[in-house]
């Protein structure tokens, strides 16, 4: 017979003193940090989306704007502050901390000003702003937003729901903001909305895509371009195409990937992305997320699960996840309802539970039986 190994019974990790990255559940505590990969060999099979071997991906933190943009309470300006300097103490290199839209269009984020100016900045975190026009420039200039992220769609329709102009109108609109930036010295992105698809018109095929890109690109000089899935319509064979097709068509313009986990496809999506040569992703804490004019828009992928399931396949986010985790775990009580996060509820995989209360009766029973 062979015997029963007696796992240690020491309080609700019980069994779990030996092994790396245990913790609660709700907490990340790998104590071997997952990410810390060997680095690569000569002879190594060649790196692919399930094997970083300690490479760097970068996670650009999108909650404070995507994520309570979409939330039906306004959250408090302190609690925004809170947030955002949470956020920057876990590491997120880039966080997207408000939009400068008008207050009619998104009153969840009127208060973009006060937050701006009251954040905690870290050196070295990016504090960028969502503005869809000169008047957002103006206003996010004045409040130091380190980056100005311009905002169309690849969709006519959404851009005139979302934006209230032709694209042609938020083209222009584009040109003049970024040329504010510029005067200022201030870096530029441009996120193209719906560009895995459209949920008025459908398809938005991928050279329409691609033209939207050049002729940004062109009108803004921006160095950074994000591909945006605004209501989680892309699937990975089409992320590793378009992201493919934009890395040989636009060679130095840095690109960054944002998805919306809407059908459940979001990490699928990402390390498609990977696969295809992609590092920077958009995520949102909590998984919150979703923009109010796009209809059937829900979460963007969550920073936590991203950052989780990458470190675990030996990428190097950056990101402390019990920090991250923190964060998160005080959303719900901001936004007044649970969030998405499936690893706010879990906590990371080795977190581990205790043995039944009657284990040592099962196994005397079990060993008994000879
Ligand atoms: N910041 C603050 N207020 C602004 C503004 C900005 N960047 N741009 C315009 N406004 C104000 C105007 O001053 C005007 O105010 P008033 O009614 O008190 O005079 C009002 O908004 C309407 O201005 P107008 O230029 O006619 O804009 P519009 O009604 O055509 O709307 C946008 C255009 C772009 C301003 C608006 O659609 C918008 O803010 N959209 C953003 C939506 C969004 O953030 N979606 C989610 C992210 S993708
Ligand atoms: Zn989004």
């Amino acid at each position: 017979m062979k015997a029963v190994q007696t796992p240690r019974r020491d309080g609700p990790t019980a069994g779990a003193a030996s092994r790396p990255g245990t913790a609660q559940p709700g907490e990340a505590g790998p104590t071997e940090r997952p990410g810390a990969a060997a680095p690569a060999r000569a002879g190594d099979t060649p790196a692919t989306a399930f094997d970083g071997r300690g490479r760097r991906i970068h996670l650009q933190e999108v909650g404070p704007r995507d994520g309570l943009q979409a939330e039906e309470r306004f959250v408090d300006t302190e609690d925004k502050i809170a947030l955002v300097d949470a956020l920057s103490a876990a590491g997120l290199a880039k966080i997207e901390v408000s939009s400068f839209v008008s207050a009619t269009a998104i009153p969840q984020l009127r208060d973009a000003e006060a937050v701006l100016r009251r954040i905690r900045r870290r050196p070295g975190v990016v504090y960028s702003a969502l503005v869809p026009n000169p008047r957002g420039a103006e206003r996010a200039l004045e409040s130091r937003a380190d980056e100005l992220n311009l905002v169309m769609s690849a969709s006519a329709s959404h851009n005139l729901a979302n934006l209230r102009m032709t694209q042609t109108q938020s083209l222009a609109a584009l040109a003049q903001t970024a040329a504010l930036a510029r005067a200022a010295g201030v870096a530029v992105n441009v996120s193209l909305s719906c560009s895995f698809g459209c949920p008025m018109e459908g398809e938005v095929p991928a050279h329409a895509v691609l033209d939207w890109c050049g002729r940004c690109l062109a009108e803004t000089g921006a160095s950074g371009l994000t591909l945006c899935d605004t209501t989680g319509m892309a699937y990975p064979t089409q992320v590793a195409r378009l992201t493919r097709a934009f890395l040989g068509r636009f060679a130095g313009t840095e690109l960054t990937l944002h998805f919306h986990n809407t059908r459940g496809m979001g990490l699928a999506n990402v390390l498609a992305g990977i696969e295809a040569g992609a590092d920077r992703f958009d995520a949102s804490v909590g998984g919150l997320g979703g923009c109010p004019y796009a209809p059937g828009a829900t979460g963007n992928v969550c920073t936590e699960e991203i950052a989780h399931a990458l470190q675990w396949m030996g990428w190097d986010t950056g990101v402390d996840l019990g920090l991250l985790l923190q964060a998160s775990r005080r959303l719900p009580a901001l936004v007044g309802h649970d969030v998405p996060s499936q690893l706010l509820k879990a906590g990371d995989r080795l977190a581990l539970h205790p043995l039944p209360a009657d284990f040592e009766h099962l196994q005397a029973r079990a060993l008994a039986r000879g």
